[in-house]
């Protein structure tokens, strides 16, 4: 038997997570743990129709029923002026239905009893008579002439249209395309799919009518904002909200947006007194939350015949579902898609993005990926090997003919993003060596004569994740910026208090490790505060990889700041100036003579003691910051799928997979793998597995786990994971972002190993989820079901 080691570094390595103690006991404490004195429950009735009009609603016999202690409708919320609230798109989204229902399983009733089973019972008894609308279930279809008009409660709303957005120079593009020797176009889906954490959204609301304040335990992954937009919406003073996000358990962006239920617990505790807890099931979950994707491309690709890319254009058509709830930053309705140049050195490039509303539950949040860039390097990826099959090119050497060179950074993309770092050829030559390229090549090829059909997949991604800076990043109007506070007390130990929120990502752990990088306190010496608005300092939030590069940046300065103050104190306790001191991890001590030395314990305890200090400098070493981050991080990385595809059953089994990652300095090594595994296995579950499909009426035919098919261990193979590292010039200790590197860059790898091993069938595209049956298909020359 090996006993696993648990170092304590002193600052960056591999290191057991500390909240990991918690968590193997049982000890995590999540919103549905909350239990409060007296505390309600409520539960919501919801929509069978798609789209259809609210004629009457019954809820007499409901509220009639035994322990029900409140039921209310859209009619009760519009006397509040609560029916309606904004997304984080600047759109409205109904909190509950009043005038007509607008997608299947919409929120139309709330009932607030003594417990769970009551609430559930009683919705039994809500009598609702709907008239049915025609539905617009196809994004293909909402913008057809006659379409049935989703949001006819915006005033002067005649068709379903929501946004055109442009990025590029289309002028430029269209000369490069049109003096090109190679053109090919294909039409890619990303299809729609959900976060699905395991962790279902739920609130817990206490709202004390003595003190007018209202303590909101939320499944979320931005306190700050979310308590700022309750106090703009509901008119309560925003010093009187408390928003505490417990133990997460997985947010994957669906966890950003505020929710019915969420407003819902808060009404429901103003209305009864008492606190009331709303709790979603699976179902509920995965059929009226936070969907992701849903981007219907048409990608063109312009080059030479010897395979040089000279340009991209690209045309979106985006579902949004009935309320635009996607949480994109305000300059950028479709996200960050315009990075969709990818890895590659191009002339031009550009985009047309449309928004539309369909019947469907509101869509587009960013699921483990930063603003649509899943989407946009899906695209780019798969294009690349598009072009590949028609030049009858090695993908390989396609992609390491094109990839921007490490001499042009920092480099920026024909859309006006400016990456910051990278060496691309050699990660893929990396992941090329450790997979045996070559020789995997020749395997294929033996195999082919076999009849055995085995595939191998490319993916190189870019990624830009830690937003802001906020003069160019927003939430409704909030700029991205994050503030970190770090007091040590007299003894030398230390809190760290965060605006960011963990989720999972081991947060406890990493950022205790940056303190401990920066001033040598041991992490285990650290406490690291955070998803408590009353306790931490503001700021936006935990998505798209944004704590490290954002968060982490600020408590890497927070800590250089104690560091400033404690060389004042070492200072005056060695009778020395400050100038005079050296730093060495942990100590201060006098330059030529190290044995004259300080520890940062001594100092922290001296800066408390009656130690005379020189004139303006205060005692203690506490300080604050608030961190805007001049630029993204880039983090990037070369994947390599292998895959063996039976073309009679359509089976597919991803034989191995070779992720090479650079997310620039890795703060612990450990959890940057946990990251990538899990994102690798989402980009199985997501080539392969999963999707929301609808049908004609607009129901989902994916409301349960059995139908929606999640990646279990058996799908996955043993990952084989590399790594370069190039720092990020502009962050403080180097770290890029890397949460969302592989959700973003597996789907590409694992779809082009099917389509290659599809090759000899001629098939040159074909839609996720490549299920057996859609695998099948595909062989067969039918078109895919998505
Ligand atoms: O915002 P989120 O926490 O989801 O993503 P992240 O900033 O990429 O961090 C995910 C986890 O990986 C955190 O615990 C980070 O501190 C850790 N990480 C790391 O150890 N080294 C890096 N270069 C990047 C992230």
């Amino acid at each position: 038997m090996t006993v696993t080691e648990n170092p304590t570094p002193m600052g960056f390595g591999r290191m057991h997570r500390k909240e990991d103690a918690r968590f193997v006991r049982g000890k995590g404490n999540y919103v549905d743990d909350i239990q409060l004195p007296g505390m309600l429950h409520g539960s919501f009735l919801r929509s069978p129709y798609a789209h259809a009009k609210i004629v009457s609603i019954d809820t007499s016999a409901a509220e009639a029923l035994p322990g029900v202690k409140a039921v209310i409708t859209g009619k009760t919320l519009e006397t509040l002026n609560l029916a309606w609230m904004p997304t984080l798109s600047y759109d409205t989204q109904a909190v509950l239905a009043t005038d007509k229902v607008r997608f299947q399983n919409q929120e139309v009733a709330f009932v607030v009893a003594e417990n769970h089973y009551i609430a559930r019972d009683a919705l039994e008894l809500i009598e609702v008579d709907y008239e049915p609308l025609p539905v617009v279930a196809d994004a293909k279809q909402a913008l057809a002439p006659g379409a049935p008009v989703i949001r006819d409660d915006k005033e002067g709303k005649t068709d379903n249209h929501i946004f055109d957005w442009s990025a590029g120079d289309a002028e430029k593009t269209d000369r490069v395309f049109a003096e090109s020797e190679v053109v090919v176009a294909e039409e890619v889906l990303y299809p729609r799919v959900h976060p699905s954490p395991l962790e279902t959204c739920g609130a817990v609301a206490d709202f004390d009518k003595v003190t007018g304040k209202l303590t909101i335990y939320s499944t979320t992954q931005a306190p700050h904002a979310h308590r700022t937009v309750y106090a703009l919406v509901a008119g309560l003073p925003e010093h009187k909200i408390r928003v505490i996000s417990p133990d997460i358990g997985g947010g994957f962006g669906g966890k950003v947006g505020i929710y019915p239920g969420y407003v819902l617990a808060i009404v429901g505790s103003i209305v009864t007194g008492k606190p009331v807890k709303w709790m979603e099931d699976r179902n509920e979950h995965l059929t009226a939350t936070a969907f992701a994707r849903d981007y219907h491309m048409r990608g063109e690709i312009a080059a030479t015949k010897d395979g040089k890319i000279k340009a991209l254009r690209v045309k979106v058509l985006a579902d949004h579902g009935a309320f635009n709830g996607t949480a994109q930053p305000t300059k950028f309705p479709a996200g960050f898609f315009h990075i969709f140049t990818g890895s590659y050195d191009l002339e031009a490039a550009s985009c047309d993005v449309t928004g539309v509303y369909t019947n469907k539950a509101p869509g587009g949040v960013a699921y483990a990926c930063s603003f649509r860039i899943t989407e946009a390097v899906y695209l780019v990826e798969r294009m690349i090997d598009v072009l590949a099959f028609e030049l009858k090119m090695d993908p390989a050497e396609l992609r390491m003919k094109n990839l921007i060179k490490p001499e042009q950074f920092p480099y920026t993309t024909p859309t006006g993003w400016e990456y910051d770092s990278g060496d691309y050829p050699k990660a893929l030559k990396l992941a090329m060596d450790m997979v045996e390229y070559d020789k995997l090549r020749a395997e294929q090829a033996e195999k082919l004569q076999r009849g055995e059909y085995m595939g191998i997949g490319i993916s190189f991604f870019t990624e830009g994740v830690g937003a802001g800076p906020r003069k160019h990043m927003d939430i409704l109007g909030l700029g991205m910026a994050d503030g970190a506070e770090l007091r040590v007390h007299p003894t030398g130990k230390a809190v760290l208090r965060l605006s960011v929120q963990t989720q999972g990502q081991g947060h406890e752990t990493t950022f205790a490790q940056i303190v401990a990088e920066e001033l040598g306190i041991s992490p285990d010496d650290i406490e690291v505060v955070h998803g408590d608005t009353d306790q931490t300092p503001f700021g936006l939030g935990t998505y798209g990889s944004r704590s490290t590069p954002v968060s982490g940046a600020a408590t890497a300065i927070v800590a250089r700041k104690v560091r400033d103050r404690a060389r004042i104190v070492a200072s005056a306790m060695l009778e020395v100036s400050p100038d005079d001191l050296e730093w060495e991890k942990g100590k201060f001590f006098v330059k030529g003579d190290p044995d004259q030395a300080k520890t940062i314990q001594e100092i922290a305890m001296a800066a408390h003691s009656s130690l005379e200090l020189p004139e303006g400098v205060e005692g203690h070493l506490d300080a604050t910051t608030v961190y805007n981050p001049p630029n993204l991080t880039y983090p990037f990385g070369a994947y390599i799928c292998v895959v063996d595809v039976d073309p009679a059953t359509g089976q597919v089994k991803v034989r191995r997979f070779i992720a090479v990652d650079d997310c620039g300095v890795r703060i612990n090594p450990m959890i940057v793998e946990g990251q990538v595994h899990g994102g690798l296995a989402d980009g199985i579950g997501m080539a392969l597995m999963q999707l929301m499909a609808f049908d004609e009426d607009g129901n989902h035919l994916g409301a349960s786990l059995m139908d929606y098919l999640l990646p279990t261990s058996l799908e996955c193979p043993s990952w084989e994971l590399g790594e370069t590292v190039t720092p990020s010039p502009h962050h403080p200790i180097g770290a890029k972002g890397v949460g969302e590197s592989a959700t973003v860059g597996s789907p590409a790898a694992v779809v082009n190993a099917v389509l290659d091993a599809l090759k000899p069938f001629g098939v040159r595209h074909a839609d996720m989820p490549l299920t057996p049956s859609n695998v099948w298909r595909a062989v067969q020359g039918r078109p895919i079901r998505t």
